[in-house]
Formats: C-alpha cells, structure tokens, sequence
C-alpha cells in the first residue's frame, strides 16, 4: 500500500515508517524537522521537508503521492510548549491535523490512522487502568488538542464515511527517542547516569505511566492498516509504572550507582495513569510484548552506543 506518514523524522514514526517499509509498503514521509533529525528518515522512504499546516503544499504532496493510508504522527507534544503557547499547539495539532483529514476526504485515502494519547486524554483518574469508556478531561492544552482531532475523526466518519483508527498512546520509549527533551524519561535518565549526572525526579517518585516498547506500537501501527475502524483504541500494559521504578530500571541496565534528586512537580502532569488495552486485543488482536525490563536495556544500550552521550548536539 501507499503510506503517507506524517512527523516520519521523529521518534515514534521513523520506527513506523521502517515497520511499513519492511512490509513491503510504499513510505512517503512529511516532516518540517522541527524536533525530528533527517537522519531517522529511512533511507527508502520519500521524504517531503514540509510543515503540516502549509495545506497548499500538503495538497500537492497528496496529488502526487495519491496515498492510500495517511498515518499522522507530526504534532507538537512538549506540554509545557502547550501550556505556554496554546494557540501554537492548536496550530500544529488541531488545525494541522483537521486540514489532512479534509484532504484524506477530498482524495479518497481508504483509512487515517491517528497517534493520540492516552496519557494526557484521560486527565487525572480515580483508578487504573482505565479504558476507552472512561471520561476524557486532559488537564493540559496538549491533551485537548490531541483528542480534538479524535473529535473530527468521529465527525467526518459520520459526515462523510472516513475510514479511521485512534491509537491512544501510552507513554512510548525505545531508541531515537529524545534524551534531550522534555519527556522521555526513559531516554533522559539513560543519558544523565551514563554520563555520570544525577537525575531529577519531578515529585516524590510516585506519579506512574504505562510504559510499552516502540517495537509493540509499530506492531499496532502495522495491524491497524486493516483493523479497528472507527475505532479509537488504548494501546498499553494496563500496569501503572513508578517514576522510582523506571529510575531503578535504568539505574541497574546502566551501571549508575547514585539516587535521584527531586523537584516539585510540573504544570499539566497527571499523577497516575495506565491504559486497559483490552479492546485492541478484542478487535485487532494486538497484545504489548516486549517486558519493561527488556525495552529498557535496549534504550539504554542504544544511548549507550550513540553520540548522544559526547555532547548536546
Ligand atoms: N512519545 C510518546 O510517549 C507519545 C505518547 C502519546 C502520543 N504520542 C504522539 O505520537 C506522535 C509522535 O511522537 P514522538 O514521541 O515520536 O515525537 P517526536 O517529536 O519525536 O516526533 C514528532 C515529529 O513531528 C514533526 N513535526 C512537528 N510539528 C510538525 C509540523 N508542524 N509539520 C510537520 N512535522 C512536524 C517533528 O519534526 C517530529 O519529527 C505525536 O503525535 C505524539 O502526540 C507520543
């Protein structure tokens, strides 16, 4: 099939594109490079160096790529950048987002797979896990942005038959993703002890994510081209992770022996959440696999070999 992938340069999509591409799949890439390296690009994808909300130019990319799934990853998601710039992050997220799905309409694309979250979505929850029945109520401008476009989605399946699948993220980690960034604990951890720094732990160590590896949201990412329609699907564990638990977790792959220090926590940041995923196993069969205790080696060996620990680039 033809793919249209959108923020293709960064963490997440850049694995997907490989995934599609190792299917046998067409990749064409959007991505205005913002946070993501064209490095990451596979080589055999086509890549299109384009901001999401330049419609003029994304409908050109369509007309030429006449692809037949959009995946649409691009998106601002620092949520300290949402709550600071509320209207930039509606910019990239809700009206970037709704001119693709218009345009997935106008050149009948036959499905548009969306990355949501779930972290941010569900607000702050009595209990976990939580499933997709549960009220949505992000306390961060990024968490509404990104399930407004879940909003569209429903509408313009309902206005015009859309094809669509919603894949509420947990928190994703892996290799390429940002040590530098303002989330990705796994990865920020991983490049402060293996360089020797002391790490921050934002509250008391308590808060807790759903951690699931970036190899199992490729795998849902490839079974969702044909499943799920319109569908909006939590993709997780269903197991409520410390921040003191990843700390030991990295601590231990990494050969660092020193403790954290602790900070307040931050604006917008929920204190527990973790994704019942039992719906995309019902409907698409896709189940996590890879142990937290896995997934982190191979992060924390990857910063290990990459550059990431020599300097800031
Ligand atoms: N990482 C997670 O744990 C997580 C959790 C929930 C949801 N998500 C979603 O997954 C997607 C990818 O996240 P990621 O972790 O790979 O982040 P990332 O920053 O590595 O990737 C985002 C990519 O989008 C590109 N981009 C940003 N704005 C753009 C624009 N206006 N036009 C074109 N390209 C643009 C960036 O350059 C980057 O390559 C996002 O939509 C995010 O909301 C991620």
């Amino acid at each position: 099939m033809k793919i249209l992938v959108t923020g293709g340069a960064g963490f997440i999509a850049s694995h997907v594109s490989e995934g599609y591409l190792k299917a046998g799949h067409s990749v064409a890439i959007v991505d205005d490079l913002s946070t993501g390296k064209r490095e990451n690009i596979p080589s055999s994808a086509r890549f299109y160096d384009c901001d999401v909300t330049d419609l003029t130019a994304i409908e050109q990319i369509i007309t030429q790529e006449r692809p037949e799934i959009i995946n649409h990853h691009a998106a601002q998601m620092d949520v300290r950048r949402s709550v600071r710039e509320p209207l930039f992050d509606a910019r990239v997220n809700i009206l970037g987002g709704l001119g693709l799905v218009d345009l997935a309409v106008k050149y009948k694309v036959c499905k548009f797979l969306y990355a949501s979250t779930g972290g941010a979505s569900y607000g702050q929850v009595e209990t976990v896990p939580v499933n997709e029945s549960h009220p949505t109520a992000p306390i961060c401008h990024y968490g509404v942005s990104k399930i407004t476009l879940e909003r569209y989605l429903f509408l313009y399946k309902h206005l015009y038959g859309l094809n669509y699948t919603v894949m509420r993220y947990p928190n994703v980690y892996g290799p390429r993703q940002n040590p530098y960034g303002e989330a990705g604990v796994v990865a920020i951890f991983a490049l402060q002890m293996l360089r020797g720094d002391q790490p921050t732990i934002f509250g008391d160590g308590s808060k807790t994510r759903d951690y699931v590896f970036i190899d199992d949201i490729v795998a849902a990412n490839v079974v969702m081209l044909d499943k799920g329609e319109g569908e909006t699907l939590n993709l997780g564990w269903g197991e409520a992770v410390s921040d003191y638990r990843i700390f030991e977790e990295v601590r231990a792959a990494s050969g660092y022996s020193g403790d954290p220090k602790y900070a307040p926590v931050r604006p917008g940041e929920v204190e527990h959440i973790a994704l019942d995923a039992s719906k995309a196993r019902a409907v698409a069969g896709w189940t996590p696999k890879v142990s937290l205790h896995e997934g982190i080696g191979h992060t924390v060996k990857f910063i290990g070999q990459s550059n990431a620990c020599a300097a800031n680039p």
